[in-house]
């Protein structure tokens, strides 16, 4: 069995409640749309929003605190984003591990503190471009990533998603050659089936992130273990971001 292609729009902090049109108009797209798993990770303010309006696509949050509650002024808990109506939460988005400083530690402790929320996870990890030059990005992201997920996870299948970034492709336009991308993500199944054996870990969603565009997603989709794509900037209008699930649905098809 396998899951539907998973296109997830990440706003990071982009978004008032102008945006709500837009969010409507993805939705409705997503209606037309059903073999492909359309889903958005709003700013904290729009999650409830969207939600309420939502018929189609799951809302998510784009990170969560690691502690149920208490004195952390200016945090949020997963059951917060899960009481607005978030359904996932990206963990480990390499934006936070630069400038927040977040540990591969902390963003296991997030994704433990998510999973036993209720949320699905999307597990970011992603390389350098110096780290690439080097020729180390398939084992610096492999070791990344593994010391990043929670090690156990009911039914990883349906609860994780891993989101293959590399921090070089990110807002720049440029995109990992599909070759190195057919590497990354083949290491990445391999350790997923080590972590959660055949049947799940075989299935786990690898959606790689980086300048994807509707005019290179088809490209991308095509390539083996990319399951999906985590969408930036071209997520931020309905037209972009759709044409973006189209290219997963037509690839889909064959
Ligand atoms: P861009 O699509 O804007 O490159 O961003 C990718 C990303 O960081 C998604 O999480």
């Amino acid at each position: 069995m396998s899951l539907r292609p998973y296109i997830v729009g990440n706003w990071k902090m982009h978004g008032t409640r102008t945006m709500l049109s837009e969010a409507r108009s993805i939705d409705r797209a997503a209606q037309r749309l059903m073999k492909v798993e359309v889903a958005i990770a709003p700013p904290y303010t729009l999650i409830h929003p969207i939600h309420r309006e939502a018929e189609q696509i799951a809302v998510g949050a784009q990170d969560c605190h690691e502690m149920e509650g208490g004195a952390h002024t200016g945090d949020i808990s997963a059951a917060m984003i899960s009481d607005a109506g978030a359904k996932f939460v990206i963990l480990g988005h390499s934006e936070r591990r630069q400038s927040h400083g977040e540990s591969n530690a902390l963003v296991k402790a997030k994704g433990e503190s998510a999973l036993a929320g209720g949320l699905r996870v999307i597990m970011c990890c992603g390389e350098t471009e110096e780290t690439r030059d080097k020729g180390d990005a398939v084992s610096f992201v492999t070791k990344q990533l593994k010391a990043s997920l929670p090690v156990e996870i009911d039914n990883p299948m349906e609860s994780l998603t891993v989101a293959y970034e590399p921090v070089w492709a990110i807002g720049t336009g440029k995109v990992a050659q599909p070759s190195d991308i057919e590497e990354m993500h083949g290491e990445i199944r391999k350790l997923l089936v080590n972590l959660y054996g055949e049947e799940h870990g075989g299935e786990v969603r690898i959606l790689y992130g980086g300048s994807v565009k509707p005019e290179n997603a088809g490209e991308i989709f095509a390539i083996p273990n990319v399951g999906g794509a985590l969408v930036g900037g071209a997520s931020l209008t309905a037209d972009s971001f759709m044409g973006i699930a189209l290219a997963a649905a037509e690839t889909d098809e064959g």
